[in-house]
């Protein structure tokens, strides 16, 4: 039998703040096949995330199929806005989210992983989060900064955890994050410059396969998923209608779940994605494939 056997591998998934998201999917599909799984949150997030695990409140979620409960190895604050303590501005180190919680840079995150479990100790890491400030401007009214912010947040963060959690991967590893398709098609309403950034973490992810490849042996891909209700997704507003207007327009005319996404993840992650690297892979019921709505009457 061909089986996903992650067991005695280390994730690290970086953008899990509660059980809505692919970050959650995916932590627990690596989890599925036998990998401890330490995770990433925003610091703003990550109060009410750490009082849902305890009060119990995610439990039905974080059930494995065998019955036992998903326990997250190491939960660390983490800001990827920031590559270095340095970078945090003074008004956000004090600000009481963001005081107690030590170093939360993408860096200080790399010290702590270092510390906790010696290096190497990782064998994959999952980039699943995006921030874009002016998501809802179109990029007609975007600004430089919000449009520089989403990049940075949302793509040039993918480069720098691979630059810095690179030594501590063993040769072999993974790394994956989550894309979508407003990288290289129209769609209205994705603004604040996310498309762009996107875009970037696509076009990064071959040259990161690359040079992370010929340096320590790692794959680096980007799963591109179709749209999914969760919590970042409904701050945009109209996913919903996303959801719909995709399931109706797509050779398999359902819509996608997260549970999906975090499968594909953990068939990239292991062994027998061996072979793949700096690839864009479609979680997206096939959407991504199609010309023009299937529904002529509404063209
Ligand atoms: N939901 C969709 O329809 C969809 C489709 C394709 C791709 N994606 C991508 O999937 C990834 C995960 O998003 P999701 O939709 O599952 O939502 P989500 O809300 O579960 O995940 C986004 C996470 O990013 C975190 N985050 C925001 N700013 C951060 C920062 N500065 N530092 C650290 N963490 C930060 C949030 O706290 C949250 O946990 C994102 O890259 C998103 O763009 C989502």
């Amino acid at each position: 039998m061909l089986n996903i056997d992650l067991r005695g591998k280390r994730a690290f998934v970086a953008g899990v703040a509660d059980d809505g998201g692919f970050g959650f999917a995916i932590a627990k599909a690596l989890a599925e096949a036998g990998a401890t799984v330490c995770v990433g949150t925003w610091p703003p997030a990550l109060g009410i995330f750490r009082t849902m695990l305890e009060r119990g409140k995610l439990d039905e979620s974080l059930r494995l199929g065998d019955g036992s409960k998903m326990a997250f190895e190491k939960i660390y604050a983490l800001d990827a806005d920031f590559d270095l303590a340095d970078d945090v501005p003074a008004e956000l180190r004090e600000n009481k989210r963001y005081r107690d919680q030590g170093d939360v840079s993408i860096q200080g995150v790399t010290e702590r992983l270092r510390a906790d479990f010696g290096e190497p100790c990782l064998d994959i890491v999952v980039h699943s989060l995006a921030n874009g400030p002016e998501v809802k401007k179109p990029l007609l009214e975007t600004s430089r900064k919000g449009y520089l912010a989403a990049v940075g947040v949302s793509a040039y963060s993918y480069a720098s955890m691979v630059q810095r959690l690179g030594p501590l991967v063993r040769p072999g590893g993974s790394f994956l994050a989550l894309t979508y398709m407003a990288s290289e098609r129209v769609v209205p309403g994705y603004g604040g410059g996310m498309s762009s950034a996107k875009a970037a973490l696509e076009s990064d992810t071959r040259v990161l396969a690359y040079e992370a490849g010929r340096k320590w042996g790692h794959r680096i891909n980007v799963i591109s998923a179709g749209p999914w209700a969760s919590r970042a997704a409904s701050a945009i507003g109209f996913i919903g209608q996303m959801i719909s207007y995709v399931t109706a327009n797509s050779p398999l005319p359902e819509a996608i779940t997260a549970a999906e996404v975090g499968a594909t993840a953990a068939f990239l992650a292991s062994p027998l994605g061996a072979g793949i690297t700096g690839t864009t892979v479609y979680v997206d019921k096939g959407y991504h494939a199609m010309g023009v709505a299937v529904d002529r009457d509404t063209l």
